[in-house]
């Protein structure tokens, strides 16, 4: 019969909605048999996620006998569940007045051209992203230049009037403080053109526990007396990245994690490991199909977590909570995991302390560097 070599699955039902026929196709999908698939048997192979949709569509447009179209994840032999596109077409005897027989439906697995779709939406988002960061980098690097060029000539005036204005010390102490106060600018500008610069970074492959290992061994004295840094890599985790560039991502998570539990009693976890992309973990990190597997860097602490307000703008570059922040770390973290591939995610509550997490892909080509 043609039916069973159409390269589609199709069902057929009665009039009263019973499903009573099969092809081999929609057979050796579901790996069942037609006795089990006729009546609503095939609806036990839905999803229980999409059964309520799936059959309450049914049932609604069914009375209608017009084409209706649903999609669904249906299970397949080997457990695994696809989204199938069932294209539902009503059935009528030939001739007048013509009877109702039923629907015909022809499904087709439509998972993997969904997770392309998904895929190239995440891709061309991540892009959009960095491009915005790219012209934030270019508006910052020129006016912290022209800003540079500015405060020089501040300094120098400052000096000069220091030393014109002889033995009136008061004036002097003033010009010195205008010098001074000028001199931080420039140390800020600086800070600025590192957040701007454009230089290519070099990548190695390098192990990310290892990276983190080392750079806990630096961030010690950053944490205050009564805080706990508790570092735990769970083995090698090879990535393509730059190294110093991944010490600043951490530096800087650690460091805001010290601010947030202050002079209190608090943990920072730093934790690194090794995690399989699965449809969750893909989902919760709009992470493209490409890559299997991960490397978690994760800094935790217990500190005083962030309101949504705050938490919805600490990627801004410049915005900062703290009297003397500059706002710039996160936005320079968020820059470096976009140009590492990566993907973050941040979960925080006000006084329940916060959580980073950052994936990068998995590098397993070439031979450690570190
Ligand atoms: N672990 C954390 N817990 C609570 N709030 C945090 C945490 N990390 C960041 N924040 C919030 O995000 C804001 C922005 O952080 P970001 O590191 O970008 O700038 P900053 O720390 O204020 O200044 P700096 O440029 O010196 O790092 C902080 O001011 C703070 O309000
Ligand atoms: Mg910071």
């Amino acid at each position: 019969m043609m039916v069973h070599c159409a390269p589609v699955l199709l069902w057929i039902s009665d009039a009263n909605n019973n499903c009573v026929f099969f092809n081999a196709p929609w057979l050796a999908f579901t790996g069942r048999t037609m006795e089990q698939e006729i009546g609503f048997g095939w609806a036990a192979g839905v999803h229980p996620d999409d059964y309520e949709r799936c059959i309450g569509i049914t049932g609604a447009l069914f009375g209608k006998r017009a084409p209706f179209e649903r999609d669904y994840r249906l299970r397949r032999y080997d457990g695994a569940y696809r989204l199938v596109r069932d294209t539902c077409v009503p059935r009528f005897t030939y001739g007048s007045p013509s009877h109702f027989e039923g629907y015909i439906g022809s499904c087709f697995d439509i998972s993997d051209a969904q997770r392309t779709a998904e895929s190239y939406e995440i891709m061309e988002r991540r892009l959009l992203e960095a491009q915005k960061l790219d012209t934030l980098g270019v508006i910052v690097s020129g006016i912290a230049h022209d800003f540079n060029n500015l405060l020089t000539g501040l300094i120098g005036n400052a000096e000069l009037l220091e030393m014109e204005v002889g033995g009136n010390t008061s004036a002097q102490h003033t010009a010195h403080t205008i010098e001074q106060i000028a001199r931080s600018g420039t140390h800020m500008v600086r800070q600025l053109l590192d957040y701007a610069k454009s230089t290519p970074i070099t990548m190695n492959s390098i192990d990310l526990s290892a990276t983190v290992q080392e750079t806990v061994g630096l961030l010690n004295t950053a944490v205050r007396a009564l805080t706990t840094l508790d570092v735990r890599s769970h083995g090698a985790l090879p990535i393509l990245a730059d190294p110093t560039q991944i010490q600043q991502v951490l530096m800087n998570l650690v460091i805001n994690a010290a601010d947030a539990i202050g002079e209190h009693d608090g943990r920072i976890i730093v934790e690194t490991r090794r995690v399989v992309a699965n449809r969750a973990l893909r989902e919760q990190f709009q992470l493209p199909l490409c890559d299997p597997a991960y490397a978690l860097l994760a800094v935790i602490d217990n500190g005083m977590g962030m309101s949504d307000e705050v938490r919805e703008n600490i990627l801004r570059p410049f915005f900062t909570t703290k009297p003397h922040g500059r706002g710039l770390g996160l936005a320079s973290v968020a820059q470096i995991v976009a140009r590492h591939q990566g993907s973050m995610q941040i979960a925080s509550a006000r006084g329940n302390g916060t959580r980073f997490e950052i994936l990068f892909p998995l590098h397993s080509a070439a031979p450690l560097t570190k």
